[in-house]
């Protein structure tokens, strides 16, 4: 799927002062060939508190603390989108105490935030389904969604109640609904189903980043991750810093991806053997 907009490419004073580490990464991006749109698995808090002998709340909070810095980093990077995974629809197994812990959480993130989040221009999304969620959450993302509306810079989505199976079911559903309306009885493309995706209008993640060492993709946009480079770091989710971030950045430039081609230079034939890949 296309993208609405040309994104410049960023200014690494935007970032404000720098680190001696990562200064050293910066030298090694190429800040023109960063990924589009990043993608991420949060995972590791419970471990994070459990290392430091502290209950998993206190876990969760120090992730916000990490969610906050990725997002203020992508947004100065002049990346296009940002997906971070907040709340799975398994997450509900979790006990009801934790349950209610992360929604109250994200209802005070989503207030404190704000400021921070205007002030990078950055519009909002919700990825999941919202109806399942508390009336409170609900009306604190509608009311996120609507104050950022207008603005023009990176795109975050805030996967909450979110389940990779249950967005494709419900694309599935919309045009099947759309299809008994119209009446049309044309194939299903691949074009209509990203059409009915959550993530409509939104390049495909180009960089999927789990922290905390799991080799899995646990149900997270399964149909958008096709082509995704992965990259998944022991690093639990709240201490994943701003260079542990550039470092993604400086590994994804330095994979090369094909798209189901070959190598350039593997084929003597006439057929042109990369497919866009940058
Ligand atoms: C995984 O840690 C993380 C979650 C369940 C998601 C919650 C994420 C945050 C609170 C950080 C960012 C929040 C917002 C609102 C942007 P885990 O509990 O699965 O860790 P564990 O596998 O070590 O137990």
């Amino acid at each position: 799927m296309k993208s609405h907009s040309t994104v410049s490419v960023a200014d690494p004073s935007a970032l404000g002062a720098v680190t001696s580490e990562e200064e050293e990464l910066l030298t090694k991006l190429d800040l023109a060939r960063l990924p589009r749109h990043v993608a991420v698995i949060m995972d590791g808090n419970g471990r994070w508190a459990q290392r430091k002998h502290l209950p998993r709340p206190a876990g969760h909070r120090s992730g916000t603390q990490t969610a906050r810095t990725t997002i203020e980093t992508c947004a100065r990077l002049n990346i296009e989108a940002l997906t971070l995974y907040a709340f799975s629809v398994e997450n509900w197994r979790r006990p009801k105490t934790e349950t209610d812990f992360l929604m109250q959480l994200l209802r005070e993130y989503l207030r404190q935030e704000m400021p921070l989040i205007q002030r990078n221009n950055i519009r909002m999304r919700f990825l999941g389904r919202a109806s399942e969620l508390p009336a409170g959450v609900q009306q604190d993302m509608r009311e996120a969604v609507e104050k950022t509306a207008k603005n023009t810079g990176m795109v975050l989505c805030l996967a909450l109640n979110y389940g990779g199976r249950a967005e494709i079911v419900d694309a599935l559903n919309e045009i099947i609904a759309q299809r008994s309306v119209d009446g049309l009885r044309m194939p299903v493309t691949e074009e209509e189903v990203a059409r009915h995706l959550y993530t409509a209008g939104l390049p495909d993640p180009d960089l999927l980043i789990r922290s905390s060492g799991e080799m899995r993709v646990s149900n997270f946009l399964l149909w958008q991750i096709a082509y995704a480079e992965i990259l998944v770091t022991e690093t639990l989710w709240p201490d994943f810093n701003r260079a542990r971030l550039l470092e993604a950045f400086v590994e994804f430039q330095s994979r090369e991806r094909r798209y189901g081609g070959i190598r350039e230079g593997d084929s003597d034939s006439e057929v042109p053997t990369r497919i866009a890949g940058k």
